[in-house]
This record gives C-alpha cells, sequence and structure tokens, in this order.
C-alpha cells in the first residue's frame, strides 16, 4: 500500500517552449542535405541513434547510414553495442545522456542540447535528492526521463518496456518504492505490480493532454478500432486501452493485431515507424483536447522536434552540442543503468526493435 501520509513536493513549473518552425525542403535540396550529412557521418566514424518520436526524415537517414531508430532503452543497448567512435542522439536529452554515461569513450553529440524533457525539467536533482533522504527506506526507482544528476541518486532507472518486471521484482523481495518521476506511469506500474510505490508529482506534457472523454467518444465512431495507450497518459485513457506499453510494443501491436484500425494515444511522431511496417493499417491520432479546448503539445513533444536535418548537419559541422558528464555523477549514475540492462539480459527482455 502507498504511504500516503509522506509529503511529497509540489509540482515543479517550467516553461514548455513552443514547436519550432522548421522551413520546408524541397525534394532535392532534401536528398542533396542527406547526403551531406552522410558523408559527414561516415568522415566522422559517427551513427545516428534516433527515437521514434523524432522527424521521420531522421528516423528514415538514420536507417540508410547503418544507424539505428528504437524505444528509450533499446537506444541505450544500442550505444554500446556499435564500434562507431561518435553516437549522434536524436531525441532529447536523457537519451544523449544515458549514451554518454553508458559510452564515456564516445563522442556523443545531439542537434540541439536543448531538447530536455517535461519529466526532467519537473526532477530537480537538490529537490528530489532530499525527497529520497526523507525515505531511506525505500529503493529509489527513476524513469530513464532524468537528468544524469537524479539517475546518480538512484538504485534503479527503469524505461517503460522495462518498469513492470523491474518494480515486481523488487516487490517480491518486499522492497518498498520510491518512484520518480512520472506519476501516471507510476500509478500505471502501482497498479499492475501492487507493490508498495511512493509517487513523485511528475507528467509528460504530450501524454497528459489526451482524455479520457473525448477517447470515449472517439471510441464510439470506431468501434472496431484497436486503442493502444503509452503508460505515461492518464488514469482515464490508460483504462480503456486495448493494450498499454512502450513505444516498441506500440509499433509491434499495430503490426501483430488483426484489427485494421487503431487509435493512438502516444506522440504522433511513432507514426512514421507504424506507417512504414504496416502500411495497410489505418491510424488514428487520440484526441488531445475537448470541444473548444485547447492543447501545449498537441500530441507532439516540442523537444522531440527541436531536432532536424538542417541542426543535425550543422552539429556535425561544428562539433558543438556535445553531451559532457562530469565524472563523479557519470560513475554513481551508470550503476543503476546497468542494473537495469543487467536485468533485461537476465530475463530476455527487449534486445529488439519493432521491425527486427
Ligand atoms: P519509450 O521508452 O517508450 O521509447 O518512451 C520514451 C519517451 O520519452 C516517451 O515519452
Ligand atoms: Fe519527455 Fe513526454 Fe517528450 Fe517523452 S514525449 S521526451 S516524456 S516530454
Amino acid at each position: 500500500m502507498t504511504d500516503t501520509n509522506a509529503a511529497v513536493p509540489p509540482r515543479v513549473p517550467f516553461q514548455v517552449p513552443a514547436h519550432p518552425e522548421w522551413p520546408d525542403l524541397d525534394p532535392v535540396a532534401k536528398a542533396d542535405l542527406s547526403a551531406r550529412i552522410t558523408r559527414l557521418l561516415r568522415e566522422q566514424n559517427a551513427v545516428l541513434v534516433a527515437h521514434y518520436y523524432v522527424d521521420g526524415d531522421l528516423q528514415a537517414l538514420a536507417e540508410a547510414t547503418g544507424g539505428y531508430v528504437a524505444d528509450s532503452l533499446e537506444m541505450a543497448r544500442f550505444g554500446t553495442e556499435t564500434n562507431a567512435s561518435t553516437l549522434v542522439v536524436c531525441g532529447v536529452r536523457f537519451m544523449g545522456e544515458t549514451a554518454k554515461i553508458l559510452n564515456p569513450e564516445k563522442r556523443v553529440l545531439m542537434p540541439d542540447l536543448g531538447a530536455t524533457c517535461s519529466l526532467d525539467e519537473g526532477c530537480p536533482a537538490e529537490v528530489f535528492s532530499a525527497f529520497c533522504d526523507a525515505h531511506p527506506e525505500r529503493t529509489v526507482v527513476v524513469y530513464a526521463n532524468t537528468s544524469a544528476a537524479v539517475k546518480a541518486r538512484a538504485d534503479w532507472v527503469v524505461t517503460s518496456s522495462i518498469a513492470l518486471p523491474i518494480v515486481r521484482h523488487l516487490h517480491a523481495q518486499g522492497e518498498p518504492v520510491l518512484w520518480a518521476p512520472d506519476k501516471h506511469l507510476g500509478r500505471y506500474v502501482q497498479r499492475q505490480t501492487g507493490a508498495d510505490i511512493l509517487l513523485w508529482d511528475g507528467a509528460c506534457v504530450v501524454h497528459e493532454e489526451f482524455k479520457g472523454f473525448a477517447l470515449e467518444r472517439l471510441r464510439r465512431l470506431h468501434p472496431d478500432a484497436a486503442v493502444l495507450v503509452h503508460p505515461e497518459s492518464p488514469e482515464e485513457v490508460v483504462a480503456q486501452a486495448d493494450l498499454v506499453g512502450s513505444t516498441t510494443q506500440l509499433i509491434q501491436a499495430v503490426q501483430q493485431l488483426p484489427n485494421r484500425e487503431f487509435i493512438v494515444a502516444t506522440d504522433e511522431g511513432i507514426f512514421w515507424k507504424m506507417h512504414q511496417l504496416a502500411p495497410d493499417k489505418h491510424l488514428i491520432a487520440a484526441p488531445t483536447a475537448g470541444e473548444g479546448a485547447t492543447c501545449e503539445s498537441c500530441a507532439h513533444c516540442p523537444w522531440m522536434a527541436m531536432n532536424a536535418l538542417q541542426n543535425l548537419e550543422q552539429v556535425l559541422m561544428h562539433g558543438d552540442q556535445e553531451i559532457q558528464i562530469e565524472e563523479s555523477v557519470r560513475v554513481r549514475a551508470v550503476q543503476p543503468i546497468q542494473r537495469m540492462l543487467d536485468f533485461a539480459r537476465a530475463h530476455g527482455i527487449g534486445g529488439r526493435r519493432a521491425q527486427d
């Protein structure tokens, strides 16, 4: 049972940036730019590691140049397996930091180091550390969407594809958990495992905007559609899901379920890979706002949108936007990440992308 009397720090405010407006490139300009980037990657022994939420052009280029497109767990794993000396992470900051923590000898670049995440922004290391100090009896489990300093304070790091088995394992050992930062994912894990979890108050600005009532109405219009939901979504949305899972698991569901139609509650960037792997399926975006209401992210992460072909070329030309992590933080942060990777290997979890 959750310790409801424990004081949880109030939600930390932060600024959500507007979606950047990248100029449209005609097909010839896009092909030229992609060719220049391909040359730079080769010259620098560099490889692209992209998340499913970034622009489809970046995902296509990653695949065409021997790079990798995956969820956050597989991105972390790929960085440790490639021989490339430079990893160019197209995603958000925590993904670049995880790559650097695991591969300190490699250069890790990102198109824009300002691409953070609302969960990371909403969990400052000092406040979080004080919260942990107040609950020394709890095992600290943090979502991968956190800074290196927060990971350095954790016992375990988890991603959405491995959170359930790890917390189930801790629960079986009788360990109470302190969970941060995503309260929706934390609550989902709590419900599924029955573990004693104390939740930090953080949320993803993309998934928190999906609306339960509007989804009910959409489902009535598409009664044969399967509803796929990322577990960062609110409880009333998760409750309507036919399948709850990480980005890879949602893509695999589109490929494997017999349904022709799918209502998808996650960042719309994922549609590129879903269309690529299951072109005959009809995909419908889950609603982010009721009638007359507004949305802040509108089902697309403003930080993921900071990645584009244009700034990818720039970072390869100038070598700026490089991830640096203080060694004293890195050596502590690597332990809970490595624990997760070892657990995944020991239990045969992951190790595959949707297309493998
Ligand atoms: P996955 O681990 O499912 O790829 O999710 C990462 C993320 O940031 C979701 O918002
Ligand atoms: Fe963070 Fe949400 Fe963006 Fe994922 S989609 S990176 S959780 S803000």
